[in-house]
């Protein structure tokens, strides 16, 4: 799977700016659990990178939201493994997460949003003076960025990760692409 082919069909198939700027942000996280784990860096990465490529397409249907996406994957030469762990992101479908990738993409994905967050209640809006321990400290506060489902994040020691490590690695590899995220 080449990237340049996958970015060009998210840009087919993704109209919100923001939704790109998500998957870019779970992609750059991926990468550096990836690095972090002695994992393939680049099947991880472009698992963050594709797995929210059906929202629009399914819209608010949750049932279809992910099994498009893997369909989608596929046809843009996925591996099973891949797909897999975009399919099991969704937990409508009641899929079991299986491998280390499928736990990742599950706890990562609400972490960028997390990360966003609190990057925008900053007096600058940007990420360059965010640390992680205030990101840890909004991860306390149940009512700030409530859709960052907090369960989901802990998740990360499934894959062998402190939550406090996972921040940090989530901060440093969203840090990296800020200029991408507009942040
Ligand atoms: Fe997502």
């Amino acid at each position: 799977m080449d990237r340049e082919e996958v970015l060009e069909s998210i840009k087919a198939n993704v109209s919100n700016e923001n939704l790109v700027k998500h998957m870019l942000a779970t992609e750059a996280s991926m990468r550096a659990l990836a690095r972090h784990l002695g994992e393939d860096e680049e099947i991880w990465g472009l698992t963050g990178l594709l797995h929210d490529i059906d929202v629009e397409l399914t819209g608010s249907d949750m049932s279809t939201h992910s099994k498009l996406g893997a369909d989608l994957a596929r046809e843009l030469g996925a591996s099973e493994e891949i797909a897999h762990a975009i399919l099991c992101h969704n937990e409508t479908h009641g899929i079991p997460l299986e491998t280390k990738l499928d736990k990742a993409l599950f706890c990562a994905d609400p972490l960028t949003g997390l990360i966003i967050a609190a990057t925008l209640v900053r007096p600058d809006k940007k990420m360059a003076g965010l640390e992680a321990r205030s990101v840890r400290r909004r991860f306390k506060e149940k009512a700030f960025a409530a859709g960052a489902n907090r369960q989901q994040i802990a998740k990360c020691s499934e894959i062998g990760l402190e939550l406090d490590e996972f921040i940090e690695l989530g901060v440093v590899a969203m840090k990296e692409i800020a200029e991408d995220l507009g942040l």
